[in-house]
């Protein structure tokens, strides 16, 4: 069976995943553009949409003509009359970054060579599209956006909209657009405080809440009776003028000039600019200032001003070259849940995290999100192979907001908490205290908790802390010193001497071993950090590969399982461990404590890509010191021969199995001796 590159599916599945995508997003469509409901926020529909372009771009065969990405807009409804637009209305490309915008404003200058470009900027209103036809200054008629080509005729519900004058004002300088034919083009909405104020009084009187302003203004103005959409707090704002006489209207800049002096709204932000970091500051303020606006946005308008240049440019499918839209970061987006891990955290409590496909989400890339906890998971129903939608709203952490149910695979199973605990955790029995929604480890207090974990970060292997040995830490831990392991470097010398055991001299030696290491070597750190299953070779692996903490941190789960050495268990317990929030929260205490980890890459030393093992006792060092010796050449010690063992060092009272495991894999054996020679020759 053919397999595209870069896909995880065959043709079949590829089928499969495509047919039900497109009755997800058509039944969405149809719902949000004819019946006005919102079965998904705009954001999860473009990204399925994205995933289906995705899918066709790898198999095109299997793109037809009715699939959504081939289709521009919803059909009119059948309760108002059509009117063909006298041009065309049209939509635009989106894009996402300021390359995407520089790439554009490249494009264009390249097809206007030698010209001095000006660009119209304005915040996109969220809204439904409506055009206004005037003649000799009086309102006469208002159509929807429809297909670009012909719109539905809602003039008398439009007629009740205050921001709609009936007839435009006559001012100096702007008597030609009261002769003949003036269209209005703009957006209709809802203010935020007054769709507010609606679903505040709709809860009082205990009725469905409305979705959001969009499709309330959508759906006040594509009902039969006036009345009702006169009763809605709806407003008009322009972004457009259109004149048989093209040349009435040269500029954009003057476009909105007129309509306001004509008494239409338009942005007042809305400005002309002359380079792309003009446009960008533009974008940057507006992206925070947004909040603030009235009505919702989710981006820019960016145009050319001379309005000349739409026509010398043209078309492509649907949207003018001359323009674009700059999309802020969405704030929701779907993936596809690969697996869901557990993470024990330092209390003990057990959290379950999903790893998902990573997704861009209002701006970052996310890959896993916290479930809380097994009740969590069973009232969202959250299975693996699900496909679902990530939300986060500014900086808060990615939250799984539902399953898309319609788009489950066959053959899920409904997660179990204990038996995945069983599973993941073979060796720790975990409870569910009475009336607790969180299961926890066994017999483990916090305090004993914490306490083997500061052990184990200042033990020799990590960060090798002189001075806080078992006791020590737990006079730390009962003092109430410390509450995890970045508190260590919180230690003031007048805390420490209070406490019994310490006394002038052993302060000063344990302040003095911690400032010593403000700068650890990455993989003692991250061997410290007390992740399960990663032992000092494996932190050693992940600091060659990562090079960093914050790089380590933000690694796919693909990635991790990509290093040599980790497997499946690793790598979901090292998405985990970076998934759980309180680890999160102690890696930015670290930061802000200026704990910056060091890693001086080995990849250079003389036995890199070279992998030992020691079989049997050696006579000059301890197995633990050779290891060392071996890492800090670059070479990697292995606990066991494998087939990309290099070198076998043989030690006394070896067994004859491992010598025969060698001699059939092929390895080399070396003596102490000679091991001793390559250390000190290297
Ligand atoms: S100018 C050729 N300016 O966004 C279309 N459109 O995605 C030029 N919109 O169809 C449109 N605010 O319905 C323009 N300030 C603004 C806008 C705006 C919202 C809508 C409009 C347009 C769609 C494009």
């Amino acid at each position: 069976m053919k397999k595209s590159q870069n896909s995880p599916y065959n043709i079949q599945a590829a089928s499969e995943r495509i047919g039900k995508l497109r009755q997800l997003i058509i039944d969405y469509r149809y719902r949000y553009h004819v019946l006005d409901e919102s079965t998904m926020s705009e954001a999860a529909a473009d990204s399925l949409k994205h995933e289906l372009a995705q899918l066709e771009a790898q198999f095109p065969e299997l793109i037809t003509p009715d699939s959504p990405t081939q289709q521009v807009a919803g059909e009119p409804l059948p309760g108002f009359s059509q009117v063909r637009h006298s041009q065309r209305m049209l939509s635009l490309n989106d894009v996402f970054n300021r390359d995407e915008v520089v790439a554009w404003v490249e494009r264009v200058n390249k097809q206007l060579p030698n010209q001095q470009l000006e660009y119209f900027a304005d915040v996109k209103m969220d809204g439904l599209a409506c055009a206004l036809i005037y003649e000799d200054g009086e309102f006469k008629q208002a159509v929807t956006r429809g297909d670009g080509f012909v719109g539905e005729d809602v003039t008398m519900n439009v007629r009740t909209i205050d921001s709609v004058p009936l007839q435009l004002r006559q001012v100096k300088g702007y008597e030609a657009f009261l002769q003949g034919r003036t269209e209005i083009r703009g957006e209709i909405v809802i203010y935020k405080e007054d769709f507010e104020r609606l679903n505040k009084q709709r809860a009082e009187e205990d009725k469905p809440l409305y979705a959001n302003p969009r499709n309330l203004a959508a759906g006040s103005i594509r009902q039969l009776d006036p009345k009702l959409a006169a009763e809605r707090p709806l407003r008009f704002r322009a972004y457009d003028l259109l004149r048989a006489d093209t040349s009435e209207v040269p500029t954009n800049a003057f476009a909105y000039e007129a309509l306001r002096a004509l008494g239409v709204a338009a942005s007042a932000e809305a400005t002309v600019f002359h380079t792309v970091d003009a446009i960008m500051d533009f974008a940057e303020t507006w992206d925070t200032k947004r909040h603030n606006l009235p009505f919702n946005t989710d981006g820019l308008v960016v145009k050319l001003n001379d309005r000349r240049l739409f026509v010398e440019l043209g078309v492509v499918g649907k949207a003018p070259r001359a323009a674009i839209a700059y999309k802020y970061a969405a704030e929701e987006a779907t993936t596809i849940i690969k697996d869901i891990v557990i993470s024990i955290g330092r209390t003990g409590a057990a959290t379950p995290v999903a790893v998902f496909n990573p997704v861009v989400v209002a701006g970052s890339t996310v890959q896993h999100a916290s479930l809380h906890n097994a009740d969590e998971i069973a009232r969202k129903d959250i299975r693996v192979g699900d496909t679902v939608v990530i939300f986060k709203a500014g900086d808060i952490i990615p939250q799984v907001l539902k399953v898309l149910i319609e788009l489950r695979p066959k053959q899920t199973r409904a997660f179990d908490m204990e038996a995945e605990l069983a599973r993941q955790y073979p060796e720790l029995s975990f409870t569910r205290p009475e009336g607790e929604v969180v299961y926890r480890v066994e017999g483990a207090t916090s305090t004993l908790l914490l306490a083997k974990a500061l052990e184990h970060f200042a033990s020799k292997g990590a960060l090798d802390i002189d001075g806080l040995g078992e006791k020590n830490v737990v006079a730390l831990v009962d003092a109430g010193l410390v509450h995890d392991m970045a508190d260590i470097y919180t230690l003031t010398k007048a805390q420490i001497i209070e406490l019994e055991r310490f006394a002038e001299l052993s302060t000063n030696n344990l302040v003095a071993a911690i400032e010593a290491v403000k700068k650890p070597q990455l993989p003692r750190f991250i061997f410290g950090l007390g992740i399960r299953h990663v032992g000092s070779q494996t932190a050693i692996d992940l600091a060659e590969a990562f090079g960093s903490l914050e790089a380590l941190s933000e690694a796919t789960f693909e990635e991790t399982l990509a290093i040599d050495g980790v497997g499946q268990v690793v790598a979901e317990s090292i998405v985990a461990w970076f998934a759980d929030d309180d680890n999160q929260a102690m890696l930015k205490k670290f930061a802000a404590l200026g704990v910056q980890p060091v890693y001086e890459s080995r990849a250079k030393g003389p036995l890199h890509g070279k992998n030992f093992v020691i079989t049997g006792s050696l006579e000059t060092m301890g197995r633990d010191i050779a290891a060392e010796k071996i890492r800090a050449l670059g070479g990697t010690f292995q606990s066991s021969i494998g087939k990309d063992t290099d070198y076998l060092v043989v030690g006394a009272n070896v067994g004859a199995g491992k010598l025969a495991k060698a001699a059939k894999l092929g390895t080399t054996q070396i003596s102490e001796t000679e091991l001793i020679k390559m250390l000190e020759l290297s």
